[in-house]
């Protein structure tokens, strides 16, 4: 393996789809290890696109829009960093050998369909999930929650993600309103739904899971400490590392983890959800790519999850190694405008073991990830405290 002079014939390029906060961090990551980085996204500015060599404004479910600004640029690879891709035209780049699709053109594929990736993981590999089913009208969904998945019970468009078009229903007086709304928010233009059991677990984890190339020469797997988090409305509000489980559950997490992104293959880093009750736990769905959650990573680990994506995707080893317990809580918009400010950052960096990522995102709103803050400490109780604290006082404010 070797990395060219970035903006030269030797260069190593590696474009993203997608350039949001978590892209921006891969960028700066890549940009590190001498890699030509190219930034595409839906929208001018976006924050990968404010720290890589170039930028292109795409629709990416344009397989067209999509194939010409990967024809134009030739990257190396191609790393998606959203689910809302045209997949089917990454299936024809990889089958081309036009890029390498990071970590594989069907792992995009499958994970951005719930159900793809949820057959996958229960029918195929026999994973623990909950009980679910599919439905594509009002009746179907009442006769699926009847005929089995009861209640209560969680309806999700099958394309969607961040929570949206997500209900929790207690009764079948709730089935209407569910539908409605997954119908609303589904992010196609498609009335097909996921109806799942709820799982009432003790604490939900995100198993980082790494393939990278190991001594051997060959793909091997590494297990990042388990990171837990708070999600309100389907949004990571609060995530810190190292998650206590008891060793069972440790272990068949690590054994679901194993699984499932043995099968979706290629290399980098895979954010696998996993729902833990007791010694038990249930597979609910997989990121090919850093995790939200995963922003914790870049206090508590010796290479954060960016890091180690990096380093795994372009063939090089990795460290998994937890350097310190650590959290990370969200910071939010507030307000909608574009161009604001924050304030109160010195107040918040005095908290001991704290740091910020403002993203830089052209326009805020109010329930829009504008930053983050992170904590170590030496335990993960205090390091939730310290992360919140420093979070409270970032002040949003209209410029
Ligand atoms: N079957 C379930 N039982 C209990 N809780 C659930 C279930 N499904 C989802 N949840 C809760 O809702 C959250 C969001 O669900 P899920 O991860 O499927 O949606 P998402 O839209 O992909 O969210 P994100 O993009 O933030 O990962 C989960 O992290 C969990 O807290
Ligand atoms: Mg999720």
């Amino acid at each position: 393996m070797s990395i060219g002079t970035p903006l030269s014939t030797s260069a190593t390029r590696v474009m993203l789809l997608g350039a949001g906060e978590l892209g921006k961090e891969l960028v700066i990551a890549l940009q590190r290890l001498g890699v030509e980085v190219i930034a595409v996204d839906r929208y001018d500015n976006a924050p990968g696109m404010q720290v890589a060599h170039r930028s292109h404004v795409v629709t990416m479910t344009d397989a067209d829009a999509l194939r010409r600004v990967i024809e134009a640029e030739k990257p190396h690879m191609v790393v998606p960093e959203i689910e809302a891709i045209a997949t089917d035209l990454l299936l024809e780049i990889e089958r081309e050998k036009l890029a390498e699709i990071i970590p594989t053109a069907r792992a995009t594929r499958l994970t951005m369909d719930r159900e793809g990736i949820r057959r996958l993981a229960a029918e195929t590999l026999g994973l623990p999930t909950s009980p679910y089913a599919f439905a594509e009208s009002l009746e179907e969904l009442r006769a699926a929650i009847d005929n089995g998945i009861g209640y209560p019970c969680v309806v999700k468009p099958v394309m969607s993600s961040s929570g949206k078009g997500q209900t929790v229903l207690k009764s079948a007086s709730d089935v209407e309103v569910a539908w409605v709304h997954a119908l609303q928010a589904g992010r196609v233009a498609r009335t097909r739904v996921i109806v799942e059991g709820f799982i009432d677990f003790d604490y939900e984890i995100t198993q980082l899971t790494v393939r990278a190339v190991g001594a051997s020469g060959q793909v091997e797997t590494y297990f990042c400490d388990p990171i837990g988090h708070h999600q309100v409305d389907g949004d990571y509000v609060l995530s810190w590392q190292p998650q206590a489980m008891s060793p069972a559950a440790l272990e068949a997490a690590r054994a679901i983890a194993g699984r499932i992104t043995g099968d979706l293959g290629g290399r980098g880093i895979f954010g696998v959800e996993l729902f833990v009750k007791g010694d038990q736990v249930w597979f609910s769905e997989v990121s090919p790519r850093p995790h939200d959650t995963g922003l914790v990573t870049l206090c508590t680990q010796r290479l954060s999850e960016f890091d180690l994506h990096a380093r795994a995707i372009l063939g090089l080893p990795v460290d998994v190694t937890l350097r310190s317990p650590g959290a990370s809580a969200v910071i939010y918009g507030g307000m909608n405008a574009t161009g604001i400010a924050f304030e109160g950052l010195a107040e918040a960096l005095q908290v001991p073991g704290s740091d910020l990522r403002l993203f830089g995102k052209p326009e805020s709103y109010q329930k829009r990830r504008m930053g983050v803050a992170v904590a170590s400490a030496p335990t993960v109780d205090e390091a939730i405290e310290r992360a919140k604290l420093a979070a409270s006082r970032v002040q949003p404010v209209r410029a």
